[in-house]
């Protein structure tokens, strides 16, 4: 089924994550269908990416970086040329593992550690649903938070 009606006017999905797995895919799959998709990773576009609208719809922020967060909300919000957001999907997150490959405990996980997860996975959704709230009223736009059993 598809997502979007293509007799609808074009939605704008802003997603963090894009770079590889459920995110990559999630472009690939809303692009498709015909929404244009923001995205938002550490890397910057890779030039070997064949996707069309790359550059101009990607930016390039760290999640664990409050300024840096909100600079890029910033200019997601000037690229948002008609002041609408239909979708933001917070997809990017870490779960840094101990030595081999075992889950963080709390009692061994070093504050700074703990810091840097919640930054990426907990405060950045929020930054970023704060900063866009309004384009996001004008459409009912939805926030889709994803996360694992290790959240
Ligand atoms: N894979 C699973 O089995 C699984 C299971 C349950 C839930 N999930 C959830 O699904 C989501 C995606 O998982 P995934 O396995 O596809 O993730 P992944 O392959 O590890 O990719 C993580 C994405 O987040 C970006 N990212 C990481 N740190 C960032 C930062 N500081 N600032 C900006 N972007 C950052 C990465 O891009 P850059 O490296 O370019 O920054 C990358 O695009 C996560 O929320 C995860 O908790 C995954």
């Amino acid at each position: 089924m598809p997502i979007s009606q293509t007799n609808q006017p074009r939605r704008t999905l802003l997603l963090t994550g894009a770079s590889r797995g459920i995110g990559h895919a999630t472009v690939k799959r809303f692009s498709a269908a015909g929404w244009r998709v923001i995205t938002c990773s550490r890397h910057p576009f890779p030039e070997n990416c064949p996707w069309d609208a790359g550059p101009e719809d990607h930016i390039q922020v760290d999640l664990a970086d409050e300024a840096n967060t909100l600079e890029a909300v910033a200019e997601i919000k000037r690229r948002l040329e008609t002041h609408e957001l239909h979708a933001l999907v917070n997809n990017a997150a870490i779960s840094p593992k101990a030595e081999g490959g075992k889950r963080l405990g709390s009692i061994d996980t070093t504050m700074d550690v703990w810091h840097h997860v919640f930054q990426v996975n907990f405060f950045a959704p929020i930054m970023l649903a704060r900063g866009l709230v309004d384009e996001l009223k004008a459409v009912k736009g939805s926030v889709v938070n994803v996360t694992s059993i290790a959240g």
